[in-house]
């Protein structure tokens, strides 16, 4: 008996940061949207807990107990009474330590995968307090589609979106430690006056209108500046996209990842092949947005 579950990727379009809290983390105004980048989960009952991965970056995910989709089938089990006795595999094709969330997809993948092969009845809101204890982004992997993630992220307000959105993304070399960009976030800031965040009604309604161009005059990214002073070649990155005819450009999440938003789905092929022979990144990737989020595929309902 098996279960998998697809999960997409995500990009920030408006990640504002607030000062760092007591307890380390920041308040955001966090408006995510899910792309057309997927990473499958398949579950399948086995002797003890085991993580496999498969896909073009698969050497760089850990298979240990610090990766999420253990952890949530961990957390379910840990909630049920019973013991995590699964083989999770993660097909992956989100590119990994990208600010993609490649990661949190990959939790509330496994989550609702276990959920449905144990049958726990769990509620949603059950499952997004799980989410919410694996990590700030991952509820929103559940949800999917497009939300406003308040407190450190976790806490969703579903958004309408009137349209789609045609992107290209990016991927560098490497990868970026989502506390080290933060962490330089703060040391940037130091002195400064940071005010809480607030969603820009501006961004709500682009959104809702599906308007790309509005869109783009209004997306951005607070962690921007730690991301590029922490890895500067990015800034040819985003150079080469704007002159390739990209309607804005910025880092997606805490990077490095970078993300670029186009008129249509033609454009876009056409700005990916550019930028890919442009020598500023590893390879790229076409996505539309919204999509859809943790979805059953196959295997029980
Ligand atoms: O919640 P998550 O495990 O994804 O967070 C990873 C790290 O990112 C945290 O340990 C913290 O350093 C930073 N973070 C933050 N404020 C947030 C979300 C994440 O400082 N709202």
């Amino acid at each position: 008996m098996s279960v998998t579950v697809r999960v997409p990727a995500k990009v920030n379009v408006q990640l504002a940061v607030g000062p760092a809290r007591p307890d380390g983390f920041h308040d955001l105004a966090n408006v995510f949207l899910a792309v057309g980048l997927y990473d499958e989960v398949t579950v399948t009952e086995a002797d003890e807990l085991r993580v496999t991965c498969s896909g073009p970056d698969a050497a760089q995910v850990p298979l240990d107990r610090t990766n999420l989709a253990a952890r949530a089938a961990l957390a379910l089990a840990g909630r049920y009474g019973r013991d995590a006795r699964v083989h999770l595999h993660i097909a992956k094709d989100i590119p990994v330590a990208g600010g993609m969330a490649g990661g949190s997809a990959d939790g509330a993948g496994a989550l609702l995968a276990c959920d449905a092969l144990w049958g726990t009845g769990a509620s949603r809101d059950e499952l997004l307090d799980i989410c919410a204890e694996l990590g700030s982004d991952v509820p929103f992997s559940l949800v999917g589609g497009a939300a406003l993630g308040t407190g450190r992220g976790e806490k969703l307000r579903e958004l309408e979106v009137g349209g789609a959105f045609h992107w290209v993304f990016a991927v560098a070399d490497g990868g970026l430690s989502t506390p080290a960009v933060y962490g330089e976030f703060d040391r940037l800031n130091e002195g400064v006056a940071v005010p809480e965040p607030a969603a820009s009604e501006e961004l709500l309604a682009a959104l809702a209108k599906g308007d790309a161009h509005a869109l783009a005059a209004a997306l951005s990214n607070d962690l921007q500046p730690a991301a590029l002073s922490l890895r500067p070649s990015l800034a040819d990155t985003l150079a080469a996209g704007r002159a390739a005819g990209a309607l804005a450009a910025l880092v997606s999440g805490s990077g490095p990842t970078t993300a670029f938003l186009t008129p249509d789905a033609t454009t876009a092929t056409e700005i990916a092949e550019t930028l890919r022979t442009s020598g500023t990144c590893r390879t790229t990737r076409v996505a539309a947005s919204p999509a859809p989020g943790a979805t059953v595929v196959k295997g029980k309902p």
